[in-house]
């Protein structure tokens, strides 16, 4: 069968920036792949390109489930199967916790209706915030907010989940808590996940295989444990600017 999702000649220059070069990625059904690099590297635009949020250069080839997903807008993609969580979360504001997650799967195959306002619900109390459905989104704590993300993307029942920094932010509790909840769908739901991470701890445990990434470019690719110890990595981490990934302190802003 062929692969979930197929990656070729993806490129994006931002004016003379060329922030992803050449990038070819295929992802299995059922792996949990992550994503590695240090800031700038090209991580979130990777993901903006997949789903629709910006447009790659031309020639670029993504093929979803077999079918080229290229040129369509966010919400068609979402619609395939693609779900991704944001770096910032970004709840829709003036609507109460349970609400953000049931628009989180409109439009999907989730359903609709009662099934879906049920599914929203069990996916809150999996996320830990049962108790908490009727509350205004506002109102959350960055961790619970982070939480939500997650259950917001699971509502659509995705066949892919793109995690982009889901643990910036929060303490080491909070960080197996919410590793256990990746592993927990990725196992009950097959769902194949990508996991963009600096905490490379969880990272570690909960992914396949990396690729790393440095100026848009892969730099490396394989299992885990070879990829910290290879010297590109290495070299794009601590050799330029002192940032040791391996300490999982990089923290973001953007
Ligand atoms: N919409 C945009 N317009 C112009 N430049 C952009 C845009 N989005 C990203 N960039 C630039 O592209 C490069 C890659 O950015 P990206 O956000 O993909 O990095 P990242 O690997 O996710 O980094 P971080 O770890 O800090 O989140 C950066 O130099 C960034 O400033
Ligand atoms: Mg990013």
């Amino acid at each position: 069968m062929a692969a979930l999702l197929e990656v070729e000649e993806l490129n994006k220059h931002f004016g003379g920036l060329h922030a992803v070069k050449n990038l070819s990625l295929t992802v299995e059904r059922g792996e949990v792949v992550g994503i590695l690099g240090p800031n700038g590297a090209g991580k979130t635009t990777v993901y903006n390109l997949l789903t629709g949020f910006i447009a790659p250069d031309a020639g670029a080839r993504i093929v979803f489930q077999g079918k080229s997903v290229v040129g369509l807008p966010p919400y068609r993609i979402a619609a395939l199967g693609i779900s991704r969580t944001f770096q910032l979360c970004r709840p829709f504001v003036g609507l109460s916790v349970l609400e953000n997650v049931v628009v989180g799967a409109l439009g999907s195959k989730a359903g609709e209706g009662a099934d879906l306002e049920a599914r929203a619900r069990t996916l809150l109390a999996q996320v830990g915030l049962a108790g908490k459905e009727g509350v205004p989104v506002e109102v959350l704590s960055y961790g619970d907010q982070r939480r939500l993300e997650i259950a917001r993307a699971l509502a659509a029942k995705p066949a892919l989940l793109l995690l982009d920094e889901p643990f910036a932010g929060l303490g080491s509790a909070e960080i197996a808590d919410l590793s256990a909840l990746i592993r927990k769908v990725h196992a009950d739901e097959g769902l194949t996940v990508v996991l963009i991470e600096h905490k490379l701890r969880e990272f570690m445990r909960l992914v396949d295989r990396v690729v790393a990434l440095d100026f848009g470019e892969i730099i490396a690719e394989g299992l885990p444990e070879d990829i910290v110890r290879h010297p590109a990595v290495i070299e794009a981490y601590i050799g330029r600017d002192g940032d040791d990934a391996t300490a999982g302190a990089t923290s973001h802003a953007a």
